[in-house]
Formats: structure tokens, C-alpha cells, sequence
């Protein structure tokens, strides 16, 4: 357990997986923890497991719902000291025929939806009664390389590192910190859909207690594990070495596929 100062944190994507965890952890450290997510069911057994945790369910990509939101969580607490912006969603697309709507939703959970919970916390982080208060969103080292079929998450998820790299800008003046957490692999229901290898996959609860530990000191951006990062460099340093260490390779595109059809 980490001993961190007692604050009121909001957590979004608290029902599993990272936020879970997070909530857990820092509940577990004295803090007061408002966690969110849609599934009622779990949140509600989160709160039982800790005193400090308190359920508010929510769509962050549901507009109207938010507002109600927004006073629902005024009556939890009129301030807030950290909000850690960690909901998400991922979809692949499937070339040669992408469902192409998996962009917008996934558009609309990681980058509108953590649009959303900005808006609401950030009234609430002004009051914070520490000196300073806290942003925490939940990027991915996605952003670091180009991957294949990772078109819209990849692309929401370098949206919302552009939108709080600026946002750091902005409340700068207003002693609020942004941080930029970029996870590699970590061993969640998200995860647990991929059927392809993912190098230095971490456990949830030890990538819970590296995020916890290292935003501490509020740095810019937080990318762990280092190694990923280091791999990742490569497509940088290399790009034609990395698309050919990622790229498909066994399908033939579509159009030469039904040429030879009609041949
Ligand atoms: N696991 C990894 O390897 C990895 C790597 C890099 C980054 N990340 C990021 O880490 C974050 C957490 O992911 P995870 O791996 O812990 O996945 P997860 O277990 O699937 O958790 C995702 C969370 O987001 C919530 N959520 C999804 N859509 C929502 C919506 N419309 N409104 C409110 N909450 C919503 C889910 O709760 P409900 O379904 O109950 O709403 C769930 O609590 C995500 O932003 C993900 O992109 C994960």
C-alpha cells in the first residue's frame, strides 16, 4: 500500500480492470474515492469492499446524463483534489472490410466521454482544498508507434494526449497539474480480447501501484513499463523495420483478391 495524502478522488472506468484497481488502492491508502463507470452491479460491490469508495454510475458519453451527473456529484462532495480520467473502450478494425462505425464509438467513450468528465470535474478541482489539484488521464503507449487494425483506438487515445497536453497549458496559471499516463500491456477484460501477442504484459494490480506511485510527483507524462517504451522507439529510429515487424502479411488486399477471382 502506498501512503499518500488523504484526498477526494474521482475515478471513471472504476468497474474493472485499472480503475478498479486504482479505486482500490487508493481507498485502501485513506483516500476518498467517487467511482464511476455504467455497470451499477459492480460499483455497488466495490463500495462494499472499502468504506472509502462511493459508486456513481455514470455514461460519460451520454451528454444530458452528464449533467445530472454533475449535481449528483456536487451532493458526493463540493470539491475535488484528483480526477483520474481512465474509462475507455477499444475496438479493432478488420481490413478489408472495417466496420467503420468503431471509429466515432470509440471516438465517443475515449476522447467526447473524458471530454465530458472534464467539464464536470473541473469546477469541483478549483475548490480543491489541497494546494494543488490533479488531472490524471489514461492514454496508452499506443500513441508512441503506428499498429495495425489500431486505427480508432490508437487515434482517440493521441487525441487525448494532444487535448491534456494542451489543457496542462491552460491551467497552469490555476496551479492545476495534468498528467499523461501511458500504460504498455496490462492484464484486463480489455486485454483479455486480443489474440495477438503483447510483449511485457503486466498484472492489473502491480500497473495500478506503478501509475499510483510514479503520478505522485505529477510529472508531464508517465509511460511504463520502460521496455515497451524502448521497443516502441524503434518504429521512430526504423519506421520501415517496424512496418514490416507489425504489418500483416498473409492477406491479399481486396482489390488484387478479386482480380484473380475473375481471372
Ligand atoms: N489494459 C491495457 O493493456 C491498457 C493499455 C493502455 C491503456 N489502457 C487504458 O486503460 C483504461 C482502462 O482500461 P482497462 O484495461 O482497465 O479496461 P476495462 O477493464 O475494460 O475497463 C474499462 C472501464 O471503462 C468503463 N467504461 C467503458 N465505457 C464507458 C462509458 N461509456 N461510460 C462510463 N464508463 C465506461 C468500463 O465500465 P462499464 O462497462 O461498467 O461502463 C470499465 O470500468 C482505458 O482507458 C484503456 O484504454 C489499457
Amino acid at each position: 500500500m502506498i501512503a499518500t495524502a488523504r484526498k477526494v478522488i474521482w475515478i471513471t472506468g472504476a468497474s474493472s480492470g485499472l480503475g478498479r484497481s486504482l479505486a482500490l488502492q487508493l481507498a485502501a491508502s485513506g483516500n476518498q474515492v467517487i467511482a464511476s463507470a455504467r455497470n451499477q452491479a459492480e460499483l455497488n460491490k466495490l463500495a462494499e469492499l472499502d468504506a472509502n469508495i462511493t459508486p456513481l454510475v455514470c455514461d460519460i458519453t451520454d451528454d444530458k446524463a452528464m449533467d445530472v451527473v454533475r449535481d449528483q456529484m456536487a451532493q458526493i462532495s463540493p470539491q475535488l483534489d484528483q480526477v483520474i480520467l481512465n474509462a475507455g473502450n477499444c475496438e479493432y478494425l478488420d481490413f478489408p472490410e472495417p466496420d467503420w462505425a468503431a471509429v466515432r464509438r470509440v471516438m465517443e467513450v475515449n476522447f467526447f466521454g473524458t471530454v465530458n468528465c472534464v467539464k464536470i470535474a473541473l469546477p469541483l478541482l478549483r475548490k480543491s482544498s489541497s494546494d494543488r489539484a490533479h488531472v490524471v488521464a489514461v492514454a496508452s503507449q499506443v500513441t508512441a508507434a503506428p499498429f495495425p487494425r489500431a486505427e480508432a483506438y490508437g487515434a482517440s487515445k493521441a487525441a487525448m494526449r494532444y487535448f491534456f497536453d494542451s489543457l496542462r497549458m491552460d491551467l497552469a496559471a490555476e496551479d492545476i497539474d495534468v498528467t499523461v499516463v501511458n500504460p504498455g500491456f496490462v492484464d484486463t477484460p480489455l486485454t483479455r480480447k486480443n489474440d495477438f501477442p503483447m510483449p511485457f504484459l503486466m498484472q492489473v494490480d502491480e500497473a495500478a501501484t506503478r501509475i499510483i506511485k510514479n503520478i505522485a510527483a505529477r510529472p508531464r507524462t508517465y509511460s511504463f513499463p520502460l521496455r515497451l517504451s524502448a521497443l516502441l522507439l524503434l518504429s521512430k529510429l526504423m519506421p520501415g523495420l517496424w512496418q514490416k515487424m507489425v504489418a500483416p502479411k498473409t492477406d491479399v488486399p481486396a482489390k488484387q483478391s478479386e482480380e484473380s477471382a475473375g481471372k
